[in-house]
């Protein structure tokens, strides 16, 4: 029997709507959820806590605890950026440790553990605190395709995320070009070689991903990652409809009704309809092309976006050129956050420039550093040469070079706002600015509320007749950035920060 991982709540409207589901739209399918039997419900991380506090002014914690009380008997399971949390840069070990305690203590049972440069040092500790808060830790193994990743390097790195502590491992193909034959072999060999569990989790960008599913669960997967079906296909993962149905009669069979299954798409359909606006026809479309470029969903929105705010969308096949290109420079990092980030706002500035490295962004010094963890395979020796002329790299684990932060957080958190507990202060310290924006937000909110029911209040009381809230504008899903990801939201700021020097050596080009 094979194991289902539904991703409707997290990852599915991550990839259609870039996140923008909101609590009080999946409260009314939890029930039915819960009735499943899943083996579980991917519910939290990624950039739903990011999005949460950015876009949608929700508490992420409070989501978590909601989704917990409705759904008891399902284990819900996060992604978890290893030493990156939810944000991007890499935290202390104090503040890993604290955020798997308290998503933990809060109601997630599994941890989706991944690096982006699958380095184990980052890993280890969110691994150790999710053993030490009686969670499940499952190993990720970032897939891509590369000189210097081998079915044997990919099995190294599951007998080490196995010695770490991890209970289960999953392969995790953010793209979704990792072939059927890939998938089963990698799957046979970890089963052989590590003896965990191993769940495989894609995207249907290419169009393959449900064949990839089929062929994994044939070679032994115990789960695969699937989205119930208004919430499937394209840039998310595929339906969980069609792998059940293939899978009936079969000893591989899920076992779930799809009926019950059919009740539930049939109430996010109207979900989706209600989210229609940010719906991009792109990420539904099947594109061939990614096995191509392999450049994620999540990236190339960013791409996009950041040549549209430069003019230059006509560039993208350059960009799409020269991606491949930096990435050899780095040692072949996987394309997922942040790395996806890092590649890309490179290879932008490389093509815009007219010159390579002409200018170099601090994330690609700090890589090169190696402040991000140690890079797949060998760094270009002209581009190390240009960057470390002013610096040493580390050899060390990077997050060793960080002092602890959750103390600070928490004083500085209470000078806002004295009451704040733990989950806020560590709300703070993984995004402060944001989360400074949320909070002014929601007290601002709470006084209008306050004013407008007293105000309503002396209005029915005036016309003797019982007064109601007004309803929320029904197009509150218009004004939160069109479908702009937290990431690409990120990227963008960074890039604002860096244009100066786009705009210089663009001068310089054509003095
Ligand atoms: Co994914």
């Amino acid at each position: 029997m094979v194991g289902i991982t539904e991703t409707v709540l997290r990852d599915g409207h991550q990839s259609l709507i870039a996140t923008r589901m909101r609590t009080r739209d999946m409260l009314p399918a939890a029930e039915r959820l819960d009735a499943i039997g899943y083996r579980s419900l991917e519910v939290w991380g990624g950039a739903t806590f990011d999005v949460c506090l950015r876009f949608l002014h929700e508490d992420p914690w409070e989501r978590l605890q909601s989704l917990k009380r409705a759904m008891p008997n399902t284990p819900l399971q996060m992604l978890l950026r290893g030493q990156n949390l939810v944000g991007y840069r890499h935290y202390p070990d104090d503040l890993v440790r604290k955020f798997v305690a308290e998503s933990a203590r809060r109601g997630i049972d599994i941890f989706r553990v991944f690096d982006a440069l699958n380095d184990p040092r980052n890993m280890g500790v969110a691994i150790d605190a999710v053993r030490k808060a009686g969670g499940r830790a499952q190993g990720t193994i970032c897939y891509t395709q590369s000189p210097v990743h081998t079915l044997p390097s990919f099995v190294q790195l599951g007998r080490e995320l196995a010695a770490l502590g991890a209970e289960e491992l999953c392969i995790k193909d953010m793209a979704g070009f990792m072939p059927p034959g890939d998938a089963a072999a990698l799957v046979r060999a970890l089963v052989r070689e590590v003896g965990l569990p191993v769940v495989v989790h894609t995207h249907s960008s290419s169009g393959m991903s449900a064949l990839t599913c089929l062929a994994a669960a044939e070679a032994g997967a115990a789960a695969v990652d699937t989205a119930l079906g208004p919430f499937s296909g394209g840039a998310s993962q595929p339906p969980t409809e069609a792998l059940v149905g293939a899978m009936r009669g079969t000893p591989l069979d899920p076992k779930l009704d799809l009926s019950a299954l059919a009740d539930l798409s049939e109430y996010f359909r109207t979900v989706l309809d209600h989210y229609r606006p940010l719906l991009n026809l792109r990420s539904l479309q099947t594109d061939g092309e990614v096995l191509l470029h392999q450049v994620p969903g999540g990236m190339l929105s960013n791409l996009l976006s950041q040549l549209q705010e430069q003019d230059a969308l006509a560039r993208l096949p350059e960009v799409f050129a020269e991606i491949p290109r930096v990435r050899q420079d780095l040692g072949y990092p996987p394309l997922v956050t942040p790395t996806s980030q890092i590649v890309g706002i490179q290879a932008v500035f490389n093509v815009l420039a007219g010159a390579r490295y002409q200018t170099i962004t601090r994330e690609v010094r700090d890589y090169v550093r190696g402040l991000y963890g140690a890079p797949p395979g060998p760094i270009d020796a002209d581009l190390r040469r240009k960057v470390l002329a002013d610096a040493a790299p580390i050899q060390g684990r990077p997050a060793d070079l960080l002092a602890p932060e959750f103390a600070r957080a928490l004083e500085e958190v209470r000078a806002l706002v004295p009451a704040a507990d733990d989950a806020e202060a560590i709300s703070y310290a993984v995004f402060p600015a944001v989360y400074k924006a949320y909070r002014a937000r929601r007290d601002r909110a709470l006084t209008d509320e306050a004013l407008t029911s007293a105000a309503l209040g002396i209005v029915g009381a005036l016309r003797a007749r019982p007064a109601s809230l007004p309803a929320p504008p029904s197009s509150l899903v218009r004004e939160e950035a069109g479908g702009m990801s937290a990431w690409a939201h990120e990227g963008r700021s960074r890039l604002h920060s860096q244009r100066r020097w786009i705009d210089a050596s663009t001068r310089r080009t054509r003095r």
